[in-house]
């Protein structure tokens, strides 16, 4: 079975016993480029296991040892950045230099999260009893964080690498084990990355990855009993997964629509700059991406303009040239984002660009005049289309923003800082950016989502808090 690829378990690479496989098609071609294995529910259960028993050795691993093999594996990351990257480029269509950007901010990631990890694991506290009414001094409490056990990692197709060591690093530091399920598109790129994990000497059974049909194995995993944390970046999916899974906590990050509110008073230049970074970076297919522009009406035809101008100078190609706009991840996404498109043309939107579409490429689309009646003024393209919304006040932004089911992030443009503070505190969303597009970097910033964009927050501070519980133990005095 030379052509498909292995899954890992127990520290080996291993063929499913399924005899089965799953196809993963490049985006570009629209051809098979892998195939990985699909496990079988049996197969998991077995993985379950071995990740209880690895963790309980794992826990007592010294905080510091368990750090030093995340820095080896950090170190080994990014010296495969390259080969990493080809296969990003190959199974998402990321441009090459942000496939390459990827990897090598996740070998950071891995780093800080162990630094990070040595530092707030490695304090606890100490209460004394008579600080409360009615106590004697004659109960000491001392309190740590205890691992949770093994989590369930399932990390999205944008960032099959990154968005999979988000989850590892801070499970690992914190002693717990893991079971990566990655997605199809972006399943070798983690399998690759887990080599690096398998390079750098971790005890066998700790981490393991399994690939699948989500029909076959989704449900399997997410309501295994072995589970004992979820943690999941997608779409609706996690809403799904949010009503089965048990009682155990869920860290949960599942897109927005993130709004960007221009007020007459912005730098018109800046905020053009970000609309193109946030708006078409990696063809909008990010759950940060600046995904609709409310702009004050009286500014709104120079800024379009500005806009314009930037878009027409985006390559539009294959991943591999290093273009702007690439291919979107599947033919099924591209004919989503044209049913868009589509609805807001007929509704009477104003198309910018002309609408320009060769397989799953979509040449970048501006589109203005958009009207609450539209789905796209709603609805998240995960595609390179942007809407338009003119506004005749802040409220009208805030209330547009907020009347949306998303509140990941916002962007609100003004040089009156008064102002923007306010804006912020009014707009119902996990992160409000001020002069600048949506972003969840710098890594260590907590990232966080309300309504249906999540529950819980990451970064790796918080991430490695919430893969933890607290344990107290109580010393009692004669
Ligand atoms: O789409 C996933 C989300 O985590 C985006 O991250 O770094 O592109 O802001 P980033």
């Amino acid at each position: 079975d030379g052509d498909v690829y292995r899954y890992y378990a127990n520290g080996e690479w291993k063929k499913s016993s399924s005899g089965k496989s799953v196809s993963i098609i490049n985006p570009t071609t629209r051809k098979t480029q892998y195939k990985v294995q699909a496990c079988s529910q049996e197969e998991v259960n077995k993985v379950m296991d071995l990740a209880k028993s690895a963790q309980k050795l794992w826990a007592k691993t010294p905080l510091w040892k368990r750090a030093e093999l995340l820095h080896k594996a950090a170190a080994i990351l990014k010296e495969h950045k390259a080969p990493i990257a080809e296969c990003l480029v190959k199974e998402i269509a990321k441009p090459a230099k942000d496939a390459v950007t990827e990897v090598v901010r996740s070998g950071d990631l891995v780093s800080y999260c162990a630094e990070e990890g040595v530092r707030i694991l490695g304090e606890g506290k100490f209460l004394v009893s008579d600080s409360f009414p009615g106590n004697e001094r004659t109960k000491y409490c001392l309190t740590s964080k205890i691992p949770l056990g093994v989590i369930l990692a399932i990390p999205p197709f944008n960032y099959p690498v990154n968005l999979a060591v988000s989850k590892i690093a801070p499970a690992l530091i914190a002693g717990n084990s893991i079971v990566l399920k990655p997605p199809t598109q972006g399943a070798v790129s983690a399998l690759h990355m887990v080599h690096c994990f398998h390079l750098a000497g971790f005890p066998k059974g700790l981490i393991n990855c399994v690939t699948g049909k989500g029909s076959e194995i989704g449900d399997f995993l997410t309501m295994h009993p072995g589970v004992n944390c979820i943690s999941f970046t997608g779409g609706d999916t996690g809403i799904a997964i949010s009503k089965k899974a048990g009682m155990i906590p869920l860290q949960m990050e599942l897109g927005g629509k993130d709004a960007c509110i221009v007020l007459e008073d912005a730098d018109l230049d800046l905020v053009a700059a970000c609309i193109i970074k946030g708006g078409f970076s990696y063809s909008g297919q990010r759950c940060t991406a600046v995904k609709v522009v409310l702009v004050m009406e009286s500014v709104a035809d120079a800024l379009v303009e500005k806009v314009k101008a930037k878009v027409a100078k985006l390559t539009v190609g294959p991943p591999e040239d290093n273009c702007d706009i690439t291919p979107v991840v599947s033919e099924s996404s591209a004919n989503f984002i044209e049913g868009l498109v589509m609805d807001a043309k007929e509704k009477g939107a104003t198309l910018c660009q002309e609408y320009k579409r060769e397989g799953n490429l979509i040449w970048p689309l501006l589109l203005d005049n958009i009207r609450p009646d539209m789905r796209i003024a709603w609805e998240e393209p995960f595609g390179p289309v942007l809407p338009v919304i003119r506004i005749n006040s802040v409220e009208e932004g805030i209330h547009h923003c907020n009347a949306s089911n998303f509140g990941l992030q916002g962007s609100v443009f003004t040089k009156d800082v008064n102002k923007a503070i306010m804006i912020s505190d009014a707009m119902e969303t996990g992160t409000v950016q001020i002069n600048s597009a949506p972003a969840r970097g710098p890594d260590h910033f907590p990232f966080q989502g309300i309504k249906d964009s999540g529950i819980g927050s990451q970064g790796i501070t918080n991430s490695i808090n919430m893969m933890t519980k607290i344990k107290t133990t109580v010393i009692n005095l004669p």
